[in-house]
């Protein structure tokens, strides 16, 4: 468990990027945390760090976007996703397995019950106007 304090959403970046320093590019981050939280802003920091230069834009509507870097960067958003069973149905569980990149799932709690081991799971928490508390655990 590790936790820091954002004041801002450059902070918030800064933060995934050290994230991909700890964990690596072959990763699942698990994002959670409600509206606003800071979700897609602490993406655009593991884009950075893999070197993404599109834009990371929030894919709400798309549950799925793939970006080019020096590892590839696979973004979900799974706040219209209902149960695990809708996420299976799409065809989106291949990307529970081991991956080659970065694959970071925001509204990850939609798909809790099959989340797999050796995750890195992202807590965001509100704690004020620019304020975030990130929290991070290794789940083995
Ligand atoms: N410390 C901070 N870290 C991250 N974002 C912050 C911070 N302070 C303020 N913000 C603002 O909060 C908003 C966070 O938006 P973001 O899209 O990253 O959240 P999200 O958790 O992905 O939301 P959603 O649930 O809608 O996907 C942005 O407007 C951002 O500028
Ligand atoms: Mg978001």
């Amino acid at each position: 468990m590790e936790a820091f304090n954002s004041g801002g959403p450059e902070e918030t970046e800064i933060i995934g990027e050290k994230l991909v320093q700890k964990y690596g590019a072959d990763r699942i981050f698990c994002l959670f945390g409600p509206l606003a939280a800071g979700k897609t802003t602490l993406v655009k920091g593991l884009a950075r760090k893999l070197g993404v230069k599109k834009t990371i834009v929030s894919p709400s509507y798309v549950l799925l976007r793939e970006y080019e870097g020096e590892s590839p960067l696979f973004h979900l958003d799974l706040f219209r996703i209902q149960s695990s069973k809708e996420f299976v149905e799409a065809g989106l569980d291949e990307y529970l397995l081991e991956p080659e990149g970065i694959v970071a799932i925001e509204w990850a709690d939609r798909i809790e019950d099959i989340l797999p081991s050796n995750r890195v799971d992202v807590n965001l928490e509100l704690a004020g106007k620019d304020k975030r508390v990130i929290r991070t655990r290794l789940v083995t």
